[in-house]
């Protein structure tokens, strides 16, 4: 291939790219940072093997960043340093992973109750993790459904318990109610639980909210999973968990060929991640961070009134940054990337999209109401199909 032919591939691409990244409205994910500072970064072997407070005889990491990351979410989930430990991930699911398999480390046969709002990913998890579990009813707002989960305990109440909570669930951002969590767990006396919070999106935003929601280890929790490229945002997925230390000390030996605790999921891991959310933190600091909250909730408002006014059904759970409403036609949930459940689609008010990008998909679901009022049910079917790709 040509020089040319590389500079024109990777332009497309680029371009291709850029416009995508304009578009979607449906999916949490943060649009609007600029880490070309970092650049200089992208010609060297960056690579944080093993746990980021013990030291590799491999010097080419980023640790020291890695910490004061770790440090950052420690404090803001109410924890001392000395009782919690964390490392930066590939992602929210590679958290959930961890915090299941401490879960499992300190009860083998452990019971997972998890709802049915819950991230795909789990379920693998739990798969690859030969792990029992339970799914338990959600409420119409997305929920667990606590008098379900009280029952499915009442009859196992000699296994431990794992709670696997949702501080934000993937379609209705709900929030799991920690405090209705620990009710079961009185009135049923349970001694042996453990708790993890899948706070994906809301983990960066929650603790900003008023209420805030108890999701906290002073509130108790035994590990939290967090994503970094949804809400701080990143060019490449990432995220943190956190764990009690004493779960960690459960796991994880000392490897003589790199000379470093193996306490992470995978061996070698991101040396660039930790770069990219420490300088985003540093940037953004508790008050850019709170701005950023606040105007993605003011946003979120301005889309469920807009959508209501148009005559569809829109709703969101208190706080929410995600707009619940009627799936609209597969047509428009591409051109917005909108992600879809059953008869439903959200958009997801991030950093980076503002009114002009909502008034346009409005305009765009306005203008197909109207073509739809002049149409039979069947034609509107028969539309639907022809954009099913052929395989199907
Ligand atoms: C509630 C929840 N958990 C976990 C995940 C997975 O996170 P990630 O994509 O960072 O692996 C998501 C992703 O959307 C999510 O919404």
């Amino acid at each position: 291939m040509s020089h040319l032919a590389i500079s024109e591939r990777l332009k497309l691409e680029l371009e291709r790219l850029i416009q995508k990244n304009e578009e979607y409205i449906g999916y949490p994910l943060t649009k609007n940072f600029d880490y070309q500072v970092l650049a200089p970064f992208l010609n060297l072997q960056i690579n944080n093997v093993g746990d980021p407070f013990t030291t590799s005889s491999l010097g080419i990491d980023t640790k020291n960043i890695e910490k004061e990351v770790i440090g950052f979410f420690t404090h803001l989930l109410n924890a001392s340093k000395n009782d919690v430990w964390g490392y930066v991930t590939n992602g929210g699911s590679e958290g959930n992973l961890y915090g299941l398999y401490l879960a499992r480390e300190a009860f083998p046969n452990g019971m997972v109750y998890y709802s049915e709002s819950t991230h795909y990913s789990v379920k693998k998890n739990l798969h690859l993790l030969n792990m029992q579990n339970i799914v338990i009813r959600a409420q119409d707002n997305g929920e667990i459904d606590y008098t379900d989960l009280e029952s499915s305990i009442t009859s196992r109440r000699h296994q431990p318990a794992i709670f696997f909570l949702n501080i934000g669930s993937t379609m209705k951002e709900a929030v799991d109610n920690l405090a209705s969590v620990k009710k079961i767990i009185k009135k049923l006396a349970l001694k042996n639980y453990y708790i993890h919070c899948d706070a994906a999106l809301l983990g960066m935003i929650a603790p900003f909210h008023i209420p805030k929601p108890l999701f906290d280890f002073k509130e108790g929790i035994d590990s939290i999973s967090i994503s970094g490229h949804k809400f701080i945002g990143s060019p490449i997925p990432c995220g943190i968990v956190l764990c009690k230390n004493s779960h960690k000390e459960r796991i994880g030996s000392t490897i003589s060929y790199v000379d470093t605790k193996d306490t992470t999921i995978t061996g070698s891991r991101n040396g660039l991640t930790p770069l990219i959310l420490w300088y985003a933190l540093k940037k953004m600091g508790l008050n850019g961070l709170k701005n950023n909250v606040e105007k993605s909730i003011a946003l979120a408002k301005y889309t469920e009134e807009k959508l209501t006014i148009l005559g569809v059904n829109a709703w969101r759970n208190t706080n929410a940054i995600t707009v619940v409403f009627d799936k609209p036609s597969s047509e428009l949930c591409k051109k917005f990337q909108l992600a879809t459940e059953d008869s439903i689609s959200h958009i997801i008010c991030m950093p980076g999209i503002d009114k002009t990008q909502i008034d346009h998909f409005i305009e765009a679901y306005q203008s197909e109401l109207e073509q739809k009022k002049d149409k039979t049910p069947l034609q509107i079917v028969q539309e639907e199909e022809l954009l099913w790709p052929e395989y199907f």
